[in-house]
Order: structure tokens, then sequence, then C-alpha cells
């Protein structure tokens, strides 16, 4: 086992891959934040089966938290993340300072629409406008063929799917299973932020959702059983509810009973906001 090469400049980054691509290699990207838990090490097994070098970008992107968040407080902890990524065997982590990926006077954004509207977007209305500006950056500097995006964040999925659909950025991105603990919570490096007893809660979330799905998928009407989540989800602990919503699973359009769905949730526990998604089957009577 080795430690990845660690890169931070972007002629650096383009340098291996230049490197990767004379030998005739295949590259996938896993762009993250860092904090690395299973869910991401598992994105990295994903790249791994894909593509013969996986490179991991690890960069708390200021341009994606408005100022009320938790930018400042978001956990950092680039040694565990290392060794993590060494024992998953990712061969390379590009870990750019602010400064290289928005040096003064930078000025451009890319707004991505479809997708993009509402869930997420009527709660963070400029949340999606910095993560598809630094994918794009991340993608047009590493140039990857694949990049591995999980399915925990379905609505960004969607969106950098859409991006590099409406830009025609040349990069299969493959989305991947969400990682679960025992409980069914899903991975989130948020999560380090729930003590014991909101841990408790943060569980029912899945529950409340996959019960949800399966009462739309027998036929339950729409808003009935999504008002049920949200009451069931103040009952079990939450502080608030930002939405519960079912949607099309691949524009995120209103949801219909004979296409494939996907139930989508955030959610309030003190400080700490947490969002998940299922699946939901297609309705037949
Ligand atoms: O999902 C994340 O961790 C981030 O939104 C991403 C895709 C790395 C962009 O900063």
């Amino acid at each position: 086992m080795s430690q990845p090469l660690v890169v931070d400049t972007v002629p650096g980054l383009r340098a291996q891959i230049r490197e990767w691509r004379r030998e005739g290699l295949s590259v996938a990207m896993v762009p993250t934040m860092g904090a690395l838990h299973d869910g991401h090490i598992s994105l990295v097994g994903a790249a791994l089966a894909t593509a013969d070098r996986c490179v991991v970008s690890i960069f708390v992107n200021p341009a994606q938290f408005a100022p009320t968040e938790d930018l400042d407080k978001y956990p950092r902890q680039l040694a565990r993340d290392l060794d993590r990524l060494t024992e998953a065997g990712a061969q390379l982590a590009f870990t750019p300072t602010v400064s290289e990926m928005y040096p003064a006077g930078f000025a451009t954004k890319i707004s991505v629409g479809g997708p993009s509207s509402g869930l997420e977007s009527d709660f963070r209305p400029t949340f999606f406008e910095g993560v598809a500006t630094v994918v794009a950056k991340l993608f047009l500097q590493a140039l990857p063929d694949y990049a591995i995006f999980g399915e925990k964040d379905y609505q960004q999925l969607c969106v950098v799917r859409k991006l590099c659909r409406d830009l025609d950025l040349p990069v299969d991105i493959v989305g991947a299973p969400t990682v679960r603990d025992a409980h069914g919570l899903a991975m989130s490096s948020r999560n380090a932020y729930l003590d014991a007893a909101e841990l408790d809660v943060a569980r029912q979330l899945n529950v409340i959702l996959r019960q949800t799905a399966a009462a739309l998928a027998a036929g339950a009407d729409e808003n009935g059983v999504t008002g049920k989540a949200t009451a069931a989800l103040l009952e079990a602990g939450f502080d608030s509810v930002d939405y519960v919503a079912a949607r099309e699973s691949l524009t995120l359009t209103s949801w219909r009973r004979d296409g494939d769905g996907r139930l989508l949730a955030a959610a309030w526990l003190g400080r700490t906001r947490l969002i998940d998604n299922v699946e939901v089957s297609s309705f037949i009577p």
C-alpha cells in the first residue's frame, strides 16, 4: 500500500494525468470536500473498478456555502483522509488551496437549470451554482474519463449530469449507491456533528422515507403521504423539515406514478441539516 501522490497545483495535477495518458491509462475522478467516510471510500472503489487510475480531489469549496452555513466548522482532516485513500488504493489526491481554485479576480459562475430548480435550491439558492462551478473547473483541470458521485446527494448527481450534457464536458458520470450504517443512516461528513441522542433521531430519516416510498408505490396519495412523512419526522425528534418530495428520477420534475421516481428529503436536527433519498418503484395497478 503506498500513499497517493499529493498535488496541490493545477499544473502538478495535469502533469501526472498527462503521464498516465501517455501510458494509455484511463482516469476516474472522485470529487470530495474531505472528511472522508465509508461512503467516499466506496466511491474510490467504484472509480478503481471503472478506470485504471483514481484521482480524489479534496477541497472544501467556499463557493457552495452561504454566509450563514458551516464553512468554518466543516471538518478538515487531511492526514486522516490520506491514510484512508492509501488503504483504498487511490493513486492521486488533489488538494488545492482556495487561491489555486479561485485566484484573485475570479469572476465566473456556472448556473445549471433543469434539475437544480426546487428542493435544495429552495433552501440553498446559491448552492448548485457553487457546485457546478467547482465541478466544471475540476473536470477541465483533470479531464478525467469518468467521475463518480454518490446517490446520497441525488439532486447534485442530476445537476452534474446536466452540466456535462449541456456543456459537452467529455466526462462519463457514474452514480454510486448510498452507503448506510447498520441502521440505514446515510454516511455523511456532517454526521460528525451529531451527538448520541441526535444520531438515534437521524436514523429515523431513512426509515420514514422507506415507509413513505412503499406507500407511494402502493398507490397512496402523494400529498397525503409526504405530509404524513413530515409529521412523522417532527414526531421522531427532528426540529424542522425543509421538504419531503417525490420527483421523476432523471429530470426531478413532478413525479408520475407510472415512471421511475425518487423520494427526497431534508430536515434539521439542532444546527445540523441532513438529506437523504430513496427510490420509488413505479405503480403497477
Ligand atoms: O458532494 C460534495 O462533496 C461536493 O458538493 C463536491 C461535489 C465535491 C463539490 O464541492
